[in-house]
């Protein structure tokens, strides 16, 4: 299967993994990226420059295969300016092959100058957006792809709730750059109705929770299998950023705050990321936000990651010859 990301890349199927906080770590990192994938390494769980790059090393050591590293550049994610600072730094100088960028677009942060410094050691740029107007800034300042993120998405959808079966074709009206599409992808038929819309791959992050190299407790697993599509919600409107998560007992209580307009200060402790090992390492499912999307609908069992990469894109083939014999 080539797409404009697998020619870009030199990867052998468009399925990238999005970053995640707490998960997305070296091993499961580079299990997607010898499985043909681009597989993520999220930034935010290193403190600076030394952890950030032998974490780096650690991914080279497991696979020679390209892979992409998630800088998500928000409030509160990080401890401040110094700690981008030497993500950014690392990663020009290790020259990593992909980046994926959300929150404030890279261009404008600190003047562009880290934009420019990844840029010239040859990184190619990737930003996750929700609105066809972010798409259309970042196309022009030079990125060199985007990552059209739907209201199902876990994480933190846009606020503006676009679907993805409308997100993805409308920035590709609007953008000559190639179109990643994110929000529900999770199987083969996600990958061909992608490809169909017009995206040159799919970027998935709650499928690749059930798999051996995510290495979650037993609990989680099978929670993941058990919810459904209808089971996450989004809060945190009230306090300007929007998140999806599972429903249970911890989100019940956001939602219970927000509706009585409960502030920041009592909310963001409830939000906050400090109950994450609990979650996936003890599978403790009540306590605390599980960012998931609606995707989890579609999981049904724990495979490797070579397993469900060869499986999507075998099934992506068959639907879309299946589809072809139609109109024969
Ligand atoms: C457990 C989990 C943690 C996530 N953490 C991050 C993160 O740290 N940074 C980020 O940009 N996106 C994060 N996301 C969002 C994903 O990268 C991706 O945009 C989104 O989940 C795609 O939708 P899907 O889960 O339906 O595949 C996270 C998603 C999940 C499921």
């Amino acid at each position: 299967m080539k797409t404009r990301l697998t020619e870009m890349l030199g990867i052998k199927y468009p399925i990238i993994c999005g970053g995640m906080m707490r998960l997305a770590y070296p091993p499961l990192c580079a299990a997607i990226s010898n499985a043909g994938g681009l597989g993520n390494l999220t930034s935010a769980m290193y403190k600076d420059k030394a952890e950030l790059k032998a974490a780096i090393q650690e991914v080279r050591e497991l696979t020679d295969k390209p892979f992409i590293v998630n800088v998500t550049l928000l409030p509160g994610i990080v401890h401040g300016p110094e700690q981008y600072r030497d993500y950014f730094e690392t990663c020009a100088e290790e020259k990593v092959p992909a980046m994926e960028i959300g929150g404030t677009p890279l261009n404008r942060y600190e003047d562009g100058k880290f934009f420019k410094k990844l840029k010239d050691a040859g990184v190619k740029l990737f930003h996750k957006v929700g609105a066809v107007k972010h798409g259309k800034h970042v196309a022009a300042a030079g990125y060199d792809g985007i990552i059209a993120a739907g209201v199902e998405e876990g994480g933190h959808p846009l606020n503006e709730n676009v679907a993805t079966t409308v997100l993805t074709p409308r920035m590709v009206e609007e953008v000559d750059i190639p179109v990643i599409t994110t929000g529900g992808m999770v199987n083969g038929r996600s990958l061909a109705a992608a490809l169909c819309l017009g995206a040159e791959g799919i970027l998935m992050a709650t499928r690749f929770i059930n798999t051996h190299e995510c290495k979650v407790h037993d609990k989680i697993y099978q929670e993941m299998i058990n919810r459904q599509e209808n089971d996450t919600v989004l809060y945190g409107n009230t306090i300007g950023l929007q998140g999806r998560a599972l429903v249970n007992d911890s989100i019940r209580k956001v939602m219970e705050v927000e509706a009585r307009g409960g502030g920041l200060d009592e909310i963001l402790p409830l939000i906050s990321g400090q109950y994450g090992d609990q979650i996936w390492l003890e599978g403790k499912v009540d306590t605390g936000l599980i960012p998931v999307g609606q995707s989890i609908g579609l999981i049904h069992d724990i495979v490797s990651c070579k397993e469900l990469l060869d499986r999507i894109v075998t099934e992506a083939e068959d639907v879309l010859s299946e589809n072809k014999a139609r109109f024969e």
